[in-house]
């Protein structure tokens, strides 16, 4: 196809203190490549990008863009230069439009005498989004009001709108589900038959074989090949990805869900107008209760305001027996609640604070002695303990949790929760993000859990995650409930029927 080299990466090396984050990594890349990179949480992947754009200075190696040596001094340098970067985390201004984020540090383009003017702006902003086919999207909208996969896309927009000779995409469908990720793959595949290079960073393997023409492995620092995407099965790649075999469809275990016993948590005519209407359901000890249906049909709503996140209208919520007036998590939590948000990197991690700390803080009360003193090796044992099982990749407990990876992180999180042992667990798509082999793990410990006798609800975009894991399918559309089902009568096509169409 006339491709040619783009970029060379080699021997790069990249340490932090003691952590050797990069270890003679060797990348390769054509133009109009569409490359996946992948490779557990902590492998490297978002370092070796960060070090390509000059946001992290290299300890060793060679970088050669577009047949000249290069060392970008900041994303800024790099931006200039044709390589622009959409981050794992969303780095929009929420406060301000679309448009202006889009053009943040462009207006110059429509300034006149030094003075901006909006009606041009809008209609550069309009033209860019219709070319992307996100029409969706009101370029007048504060960030604010969008939802997580409404930004996602901006970013995108942004990102291809300065026109690189590569772009990065640091995990761009986490937050994005049917509609939204066929936009961006048609997004991507018309970036590359204009010749950009894109490199596609995913924990979605499925994903990965289909858009992208290569695929490059990393682990521990290294990459461990390159191969054509048409040459590799995905158990082949999820053999080198973590190095070892893992049954990736996983199947819950025969736990009978208490059918007679009294629901932990009871729901009765929910509404939060405008958001979500008449929402009824129960959850018993030792069940999981699935939550199915589209990015934005309102199952995060659902959950906030059951937690105290958000207010709601009307309706009851009844937990152990006891209706609550619940206004803020806090209560949620004194009545035996506790909740993964699907913002985790927003919304759960401390960053300044040691791994150790953020992950033992709710549970924080069963390791102190009557005297309120706390037994610290009861705590580090509780953390050694659940770190290891999900594999969290850390070098201290005393470490700050922004030095972690991104899954790393929302592992740690996720054990947060996991530790404090409450009586109902609502996980908002729990494994997104995370990479392939601590997602069966992760599977694995919900259901001990449930074993245990917890009852658990369980939203997810992750279709096999959802058919695996639940006793019960509930799909919400549009606010609303539209079907539900057991475990026995659950299959891909009728939920996925009920999502879309109701
Ligand atoms: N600022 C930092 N200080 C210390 N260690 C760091 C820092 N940034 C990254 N690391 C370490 O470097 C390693 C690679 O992290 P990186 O973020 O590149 O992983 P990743 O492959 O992008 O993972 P994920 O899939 O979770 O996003 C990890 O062990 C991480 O803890
Ligand atoms: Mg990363």
């Amino acid at each position: 196809m006339g491709q040619t080299n783009i970029l060379l990466m080699e021997g790069i090396k990249k340490y932090f203190g003691g952590v050797r984050a990069l270890d003679g990594v060797h990348f390769e890349l054509n133009t109009g490549e569409i490359h996946a990179l992948v490779g557990e949480n902590g492998a490297g992947k978002t370092t070796l990008m960060n070090v390509l754009l000059g946001s992290s200075i290299k300890d060793a190696g060679r970088i050669v863009f577009k047949g000249k040596e290069i060392n970008f001094k900041s994303p800024a340098d790099a931006l200039a230069s044709g390589i622009s970067m959409i981050h794992q985390e969303i780095r929009l201004i929420q406060q301000v439009s679309v448009a202006e984020n889009i053009w943040l540090g462009r207006e110059k383009k429509f300034s006149k005498f030094k003075v901006i003017r909006y009606k041009l702006r809008l209609e550069a902003t309009r033209a860019l989004l219709k070319e992307l086919g996100l029409e969706q999207i009101d370029p007048l909208k504060r960030v604010n009001d969008l939802s997580v996969a409404q930004m996602q896309l901006v970013e995108l927009a942004r990102a291809v709108s300065y026109d690189s000779d590569i772009i990065i995409m640091d995990e761009p469908t986490s937050a994005l589900t049917t509609t939204e990720i066929e936009q961006l793959y048609k997004i991507v595949r018309n970036l590359s038959k204009k010749g950009t290079a894109v490199i596609f960073i995913s924990h979605k393997l499925d994903e990965i074989l289909s858009l992208c023409d290569k695929v490059t492995v990393m682990r521990d620092g290294h990459t461990i090949s390159t191969f054509p995407c048409g040459e590799v099965t995905q158990p082949e790649l999820i053999r080198l990805i973590v190095g070892r075999n893992i049954d990736n469809a996983y199947v819950k275990s025969a736990r009978a869900a208490e059918n007679t016993g009294e629901p932990v948590l009871e729901v009765k005519n929910l509404c939060r107008t405008g958001v979500f209407e008449d929402i009824s359901f129960s959850v018993r000890p030792g069940e999981v209760l699935g939550f199915s249906g589209l990015m934005g049909a309102g199952r995060s709503e659902i959950m906030r305001a059951i937690f105290g996140i958000d207010a709601h209208t009307s309706g009851t919520i009844i937990m152990n027996g006891k209706t609550l007036g619940i206004s803020k998590p806090r209560d949620a939590v004194l009545a035996g609640m506790a909740m993964v948000t699907e913002d985790r990197l927003r919304m759960g991690v401390l960053h300044s604070l040691p791994v150790l700390f953020n992950t033992t803080i709710a549970a924080f009360k069963s390791f102190c002695t009557m005297l309120g003193l706390i037994k610290t090796q009861r705590e580090m044992q509780a953390f050694r303990d659940i770190v290891e099982s999900i594999s969290v990749k850390y070098h201290s407990p005393y470490q700050k949790a922004n030095q972690l990876s991104g899954g790393n992180q929302q592992k740690i999180v996720i054990a947060r929760w996991l530790l404090c042992k409450p009586d109902l667990l609502i996980l908002d798509e729990p494994t997104r993000g995370i990479d392939v082999g601590a997602k069966s793990e992760i599977y694995k410990l919900i259901d001990q859990l449930a074993q245990e006798g917890m009852a658990i609800i369980l939203v997810s975009s992750d279709m096999p995650e959802i058919l695996g894991l639940a006793d019960r399918v509930i799909v919400i559309r549009n606010g609303r409930i539209v079907y539900e089902c057991l475990h026995e009568e659950a299959n891909q096509e009728t939920i996925m029927s009920h999502a879309f169409y109701g």
